[in-house]
């Protein structure tokens, strides 16, 4: 049996280290390069202060290494046993390297070091989710940009409403998700500080240099109040997971209405026949799938998040062992929300138009307000005009569609669609996360030799 770290001289029931353990060890091999990474700062740190020798150190570094190697190959284990990749890598350590492997404990706790290892794969989690909301904002930017002139009725309660265009149409679904690539980008600045140092909740005995720690893993701060630090666990999962919950609102939104339009009778858009499943029964059918199923992981994401609220709403301060059960939902909802936006972004990508279809689509009765308002432009009051088309229906004067479409002068109509808007901020965020992607990426580079982001 593999010693624990709060081994004493009695063995943990074997039906209790099984229901307390669970599949945390499993989950844990997606924080092992975060936690050796962590761990690097923390020895760096230690030696700073005097606690590890230069030697110590390098052995220390050496063996952390090593680990990043075995993980890269697949070969990191850890076991049920362990508890944990926390338990995993310093038995590493001792194991190989003996004494100082017994040091690099000093002055943390397992509850400042799975806050730390996890805020280091949510911060890249949230960047690269930012990257992906982006590709798939410019996609949809792409689609406007083919056809500011397509048009298409646009619809309220489902119904014929007033013309429209497949532009101003992609273009909402871009404005939306370049919205949520801000919001996202704001909570960067929460996500970016540093737990480590905090320890079990009430920080140590020992002057441990957090703001060197926090400056080597390229965090901007340290997370100031120890307490705080402890008590966020849980919190910032579901601030990301409702993110992803934002994104894939938007995405569910977009997949109904593509349903919607692509179904054979409308036509408006078609998904090439890669992009379709097919039936075990009807040889004809086209299934949109990938629609279907970006519904339903919606569904999951936003339940991730209630998941999490649930475990942390009812928790005393302090380290709570319930918190280990807010990683899997955590894992669980961002590889989901990975998937997703990037099938999103490939379905966009794919999307056929269908102009003819659409033409067919402006049927005579969409016009009937642009009749009221050139009523209303030769001197008719809006009310009396408004009457005189709506007894009249049959005599709506069906307008050219694009001249319609350009008839619309004002910001943000299909006339003005100001696509520069989009481009701007798409461009402005993008560049605000590479920067803060590269400073990620140096500080791995310095501290584990690494050249990939890790998530
Ligand atoms: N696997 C644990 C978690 O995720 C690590 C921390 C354990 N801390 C403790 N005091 N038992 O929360």
């Amino acid at each position: 049996m593999a010693r624990k770290l709060w081994q004493k001289n009695y063995s943990i029931d074997s039906a209790l280290e099984s229901f307390t353990v669970s599949n945390d060890y499993i989950l844990d091999q997606s924080l092992v390069l975060s936690d050796a990474f962590a761990s690097l700062s923390q020895a760096m740190m230690l030696n700073k202060i005097g606690i590890l020798s230069d030697d110590e150190l390098k052995d220390i570094q050496k063996g952390l290494k090593e680990i990043r190697d075995l993980k890269l190959e697949g070969k990191f284990e850890i076991k049920r046993e362990d508890e944990d990749v926390h338990t995993a890598i310093e038995g590493y350590l001792t194991e190989h390297y003996g004494e100082c492997g017994k040091k690099i404990h000093t002055g943390r706790s397992r509850n400042d070091q799975v806050q730390t290892a996890l805020r280091i794969y949510m911060r890249e989690a949230l960047l690269k989710t930012i990257d992906q909301i982006l590709d798939a904002s410019s996609s949809l930017i792409t689609l406007a940009k083919n056809n500011v002139l397509t048009p298409m009725p646009g619809r309220t309660h489902m119904q014929i409403a007033m013309p429209s265009s497949v532009a101003l149409w992609a273009l909402s679904f871009a404005e939306e998700m370049l919205d949520t690539a801000k919001m996202a980008s704001s909570f960067f600045e929460i996500i970016d500080q540093s737990p480590l140092g905090s320890a079990a909740s009430y920080g140590v005995s020992l002057p441990l240099d957090r703001e060197y720690t926090a400056c080597l893993m390229g965090f901007s701060k340290v997370q100031n109040n120890v307490l705080y630090a402890n008590n966020s666990r849980g919190r910032f999962e579901a601030m990301l997971l409702d993110i992803l919950g934002y994104e894939a609102l938007t995405i569910s939104k977009l997949a109904q209405d593509l349903m919607i339009f692509t179904l054979p009778e409308l036509g408006y858009f078609s998904l090439p026949k890669e992009l379709t499943t097919g039936s075990s029964i009807m040889p004809q059918k086209k299934n949109p799938d990938g629609l279907e199923l970006a519904r339903s992981r919606t569904a999951l994401i936003l339940s991730l998040s209630e998941r999490v609220k649930s475990i942390i709403k009812c928790l005393p301060s302090g380290y709570n062992r319930d918190f280990q059960d807010t990683k899997e939902p955590l894992i669980e909802g961002y590889n989901a929300s990975r998937e997703l936006i990037m099938i999103t972004s490939h379905m966009i990508d794919g999307l056929i138009v269908n102009k003819e279809n659409l033409l067919k689509g402006c049927t005579p009765e969409l016009y009937a307000t642009d009749n009221v308002m050139d009523k209303v432009l030769s001197g008719g009051n809006f009310r009396d005009s408004y009457l005189e088309v709506g007894l009249n229906l049959d005599k709506v004067n069906k307008t050219d569609p694009e001249k319609a479409l350009l008839k619309r002068t004002s910001i943000g109509t299909s006339g003005n669609l100001n696509i520069e808007y989009a481009v701007d901020l798409e461009n402005m965020l993008r560049c605000q996360n590479d920067l803060r992607m590269d400073k990620i990426r140096e500080s791995y580079q310095a501290l584990l030799a690494l050249d990939e982001l890790i998530v």
